[in-house]
């Protein structure tokens, strides 16, 4: 089997609190080895995005963006203004922004057209809220991710990354099963696989995100199907999140 090459995604959500602090997790970083088998992605808040310090082996990602280039919308933030201060990468969709900003699926998919415009990866979040005996949830993630990948061409799904977040998981600090992560993460690709073909989604990312920490991340890397993680909590303290990247280097 070929090495699979992670994803390691930081979402630091509304944190830190100062400059300070984001300056204090680059020079740790900088400091540390980072294994070849690994792409790091560090997403601090907007106004903290000048402060970061990314590296050849570290990107910048956005926790957001919005779908127009320009204009008058009052607090948002477009693609390429995110491409302009070295950007690469833009969580999209992720469980709090569909809670607390109301955003839909309608909108979900404007903002990976918009990424994709501006030359950003998207990295769309999808999960279910509760997990049923029954499966009903595999609903659910078909239901967000045809959404957020309507009218995507070929060429630009294959670039996609997907972050299988069962909402239950998150900060709960009760991950998902691995096994059923990459049962959601197979179901994902088949989903790709039929709006489009098996070559393409074989070359999608999928990640697992929800309560990983640098004990249970190993894990999940295991699993075939996942090639990566996106990590909330346990990304802000980088020795913390360090020591997730190593968990790689076990399973490669
Ligand atoms: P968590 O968050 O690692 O703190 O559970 C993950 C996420 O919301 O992306």
């Amino acid at each position: 089997m070929a090495k699979k090459k992670f994803l390691l995604v930081a979402n630091w959500k509304m944190n830190p609190k100062t400059p300070k602090e984001v300056g204090r997790f680059f020079a740790v970083c900088k400091k540390a080895q980072i294994p070849k088998n690994v792409d790091v992605v560090i997403a601090p808040p907007f106004p903290f995005l000048a402060y970061a310090r990314p590296t050849k082996k570290i990107a910048l990602g956005a926790q957001d963006v919005f779908w127009e280039p320009e204009g008058s919308y009052t607090g948002e933030v477009s693609g390429s203004m995110l491409k302009n201060i070295g950007v690469s990468h833009v969580i999209i969709g992720h469980s709090e922004r569909r809670r607390y900003q109301g955003e839909t699926d309608e909108v979900v998919n404007k903002k990976v057209h918009h990424a994709f415009k501006m030359k950003l990866t998207p990295i769309v979040c999808v999960g279910e809220t509760s997990r049923d005996g029954d499966g009903a949830f595999f609903a659910v993630i078909k239901s967000q991710l045809t959404w957020a990948l309507a009218k995507i061409s070929r060429r630009d799904i294959s670039r996609v990354v997907i972050a299988y977040e069962p909402i239950w998981a998150i900060g709960t600090g009760k991950p998902a099963k691995p096994g059923d992560a990459n049962e959601a993460a197979l179901f994902i690709k088949k989903i790709i696989a039929d709006m489009h073909n098996s070559r393409t989604a074989k070359k999608v990312r999928v990640l697992y995100g929800g309560s990983i920490d640098p004990h249970n991340a190993a894990s999940f890397l295991w699993e075939q199907e996942i090639t990566g993680l996106l990590v909330g909590k346990e990304s802000r303290d980088p020795k913390s999140f360090l020591n997730i990247l190593q968990c790689s280097l076990l399973t490669s």
